[in-house]
């Protein structure tokens, strides 16, 4: 962690050269009293005591322990890539809805942290919270979930008990559970999409733009029917997944047949608690092997390719084909989240029979960056210049976004020359790869010794061109 920082620190220097003088952001950055009636922190606040540490909640439920203990949820305070953002980011806020969007940050990567008060913006040591608010998003937060007061940005109550001596009631899937050492109750909520969405929605807490989209992409995708029997939830794909299961839209979602606690009954369905994305990076730096494999299975079974190739092809003729990209395996768009950092795009190759390149596109480079006339499936913010900003607090409009949505496909095409000496037939190979950040922003984040981020192969498809003499 300290070689990280320590990069970062040289980072800031050169960022803060660049941007306003660090000392008159530093003015304007005192905590206003208005902030604090600002709806971010509008909740009730609680008390880090009240809650329950998951390494208790590990005597009785160890396997849903450690399917958690590895996904980002357990990580998203101790994130590195969150950390670094956050630090950087927050170096550069000028205006109080910069400001106001950065205090946010923590408010879903930690939020017994913020919602304790003992953590309520970046300024301050990450390294001084304690072990419990520090485990991000952990058992006896979800549990608590008890009121909606609406969708996305976190707006919702959690109901704690008295800590480890007087357990909460744990709000969960059945009607008919009973423990010997806490009181459980049915939760409706918990059982669909719209728990996921209470934190996976965001939008910029200043100017209100929106970030990431997830819960509404699903909601307004093929998935969601408006039926419980036909509706497919996100529990139903990312709770379902396990080693060698998958559980996307293109596969089947078999039932986990299993026991939720240790001494308790069998039962025909466990949901599982991995919480799998794309991310095969962190989980790995934090000491999940499993979580990363997982994430690579996950995005092999997303998408599916076409090559749709013209009736005939001839000699010394410009010539087309078009590339099918279709997403049928996520339940919202492809990619989605963190859609301005992360990469998924189109590497095509078609070479002659004797292994001429004719066209090359989307290669990664010795230093790891994606050609520049690569179709890229992404999105861009921008600041009120109009340019591009990889700061999202900056950030106050979408300036592109360009992905495939739910049960959706895209079409690419991509022209060529066949000279006169090319030898029939021609070779087409199409990849689909994902990664979860583009090299240049591990590096700017982790500095230059970040590890290489993995460029996943999503899918492949290679067809063959016969050339008119
Ligand atoms: C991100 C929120 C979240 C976190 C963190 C979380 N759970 Fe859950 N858990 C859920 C949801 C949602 C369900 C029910 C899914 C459904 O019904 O579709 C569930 C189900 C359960 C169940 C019922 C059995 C089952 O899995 O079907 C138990 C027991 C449980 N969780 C225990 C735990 C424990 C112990 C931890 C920590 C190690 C934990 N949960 C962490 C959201 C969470
Ligand atoms: C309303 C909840 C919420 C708020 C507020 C929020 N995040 Fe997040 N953040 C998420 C969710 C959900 C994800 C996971 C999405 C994904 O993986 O694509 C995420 C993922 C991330 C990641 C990706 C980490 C990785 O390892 O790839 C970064 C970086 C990040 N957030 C930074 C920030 C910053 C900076 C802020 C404040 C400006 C912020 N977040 C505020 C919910 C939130
Ligand atoms: C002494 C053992 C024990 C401990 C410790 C324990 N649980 Fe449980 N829990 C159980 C048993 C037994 C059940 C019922 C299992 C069943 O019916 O299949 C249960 C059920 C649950 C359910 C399902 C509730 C429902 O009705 O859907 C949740 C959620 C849950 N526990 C969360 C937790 C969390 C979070 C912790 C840690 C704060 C925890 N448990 C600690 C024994 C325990
Ligand atoms: C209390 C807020 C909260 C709730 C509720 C929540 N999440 Fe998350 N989730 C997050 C945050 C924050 C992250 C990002 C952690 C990071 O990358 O640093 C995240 C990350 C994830 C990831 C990993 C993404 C990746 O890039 O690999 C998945 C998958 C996920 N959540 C699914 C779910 C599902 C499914 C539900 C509902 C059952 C849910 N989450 C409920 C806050 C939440
Ligand atoms: C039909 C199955 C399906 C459903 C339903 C579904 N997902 Fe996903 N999800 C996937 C697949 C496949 C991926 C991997 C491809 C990708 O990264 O987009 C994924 C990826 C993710 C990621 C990681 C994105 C990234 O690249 O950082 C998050 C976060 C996530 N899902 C959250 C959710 C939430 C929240 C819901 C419900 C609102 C949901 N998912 C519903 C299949 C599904």
């Amino acid at each position: 962690m300290k070689i990280i920082f320590s990069f970062l620190a040289i980072v800031l220097l050169f960022i803060s050269i660049t941007f306003a003088s660090a000392k008159e952001a530093e003015e304007i950055k005192e905590p206003a009293e208005a902030q604090e009636k600002h709806e971010i922190f509008n909740f009730n606040k609680v008390k880090v005591e009240q809650f329950i540490s998951p390494e208790l909640c590990r005597d009785c439920h160890s396997e849903i322990f450690k399917q958690w203990e590895g996904s980002m949820h357990s990580k998203a305070f101790v994130d590195p890539v969150w950390r670094a953002a956050t630090k950087l980011f927050n170096k550069d806020v000028k205006t109080e809805d910069q400001i106001l969007e950065m205090k946010a940050c923590v408010k879903c990567h930690t939020p017994l942290g913020f919602r304790s008060h003992s953590i309520t913006s970046p300024d301050e040591d990450y390294d001084k919270l304690a072990e419990l608010p520090a485990q991000g998003i952990f058992c006896n937060w979800c549990h608590n979930i008890s009121e909606v007061k609406g969708l996305g940005d976190a707006h919702y109550e959690v109901a704690p008990g008295g800590g480890e001596d007087d357990p909460s009631t744990m709000l969960g899937p059945f009607k008919d559970s009973d423990s010997p050492y806490h009181p459980t109750k049915y939760s409706e909520l918990h059982t669909k999409s719209d728990f996921c969405g209470l934190c996976h929605n965001v939008s910029h807490a200043g100017n209100h733009i929106p970030i990431e989209r997830t819960y509404d992409e699903w909601r307004n995708s093929p998935y969601y029917t408006g039926k419980p029997e036909t509706t497919v939830n996100c529990q139903d794909c990312h709770m379902r997944q396990r080693p060698g299961v998958p559980a996307t839209g293109k596969t089947k979602r078999p039932d986990n047949p299993g026991k939720a606690c240790d001494m308790g009954p069998d039962r025909p369905h466990i949901w599982t608690h991995y919480f799998v994305g794309g991310n095969a990076i962190v989980t790995k730096l934090l000491g999940s092997e499993t979580h990363a494999q997982m994430a690579v299975e996950r995005l092999q079974h997303a998408a599916d390719l076409q090559i749709l190739k013209n009736i005939s092809y001839g000699k010394e003729e410009l010539s087309h084909v078009r590339v099918k990209v279709i997403n049928s395996g996520a339940g919202h768009y492809l990619p989605t989240g963190l859609t301005e950092v992360r990469q998924m795009w189109l590497d095509v190759k078609i070479t002659d029979a004797k292994g001429k390149v004719l066209l090359r596109s989307g290669e990664v480079d010795m230093k790891g960056n994606i050609d520049k006339n690569a179709v890229v499936y992404h999105t861009k913010l921008g600041n009120e210049k109009g340019e591009p900003e990889l700061n999202v607090a900056l950030a106050d409009r979408i300036l592109y976004d360009h992905r495939i949505p739910p049960k959706g496909y895209m079409i690419e095409s991509y022209a060529f020359y066949i000279p006169e000496d090319a030898v029939s037939p021609l070779n087409i190979e199409v990849s689909l790869k994902y990664r979860s950040a583009s090299q240049e922003l591990a590096r700017v984040l982790l500095g230059e010794n970040a590890p290489e981020i993995p460029v996943i192969n999503m899918a492949s498809v290679t067809e063959k061109i016969e050339v008119q003499k």
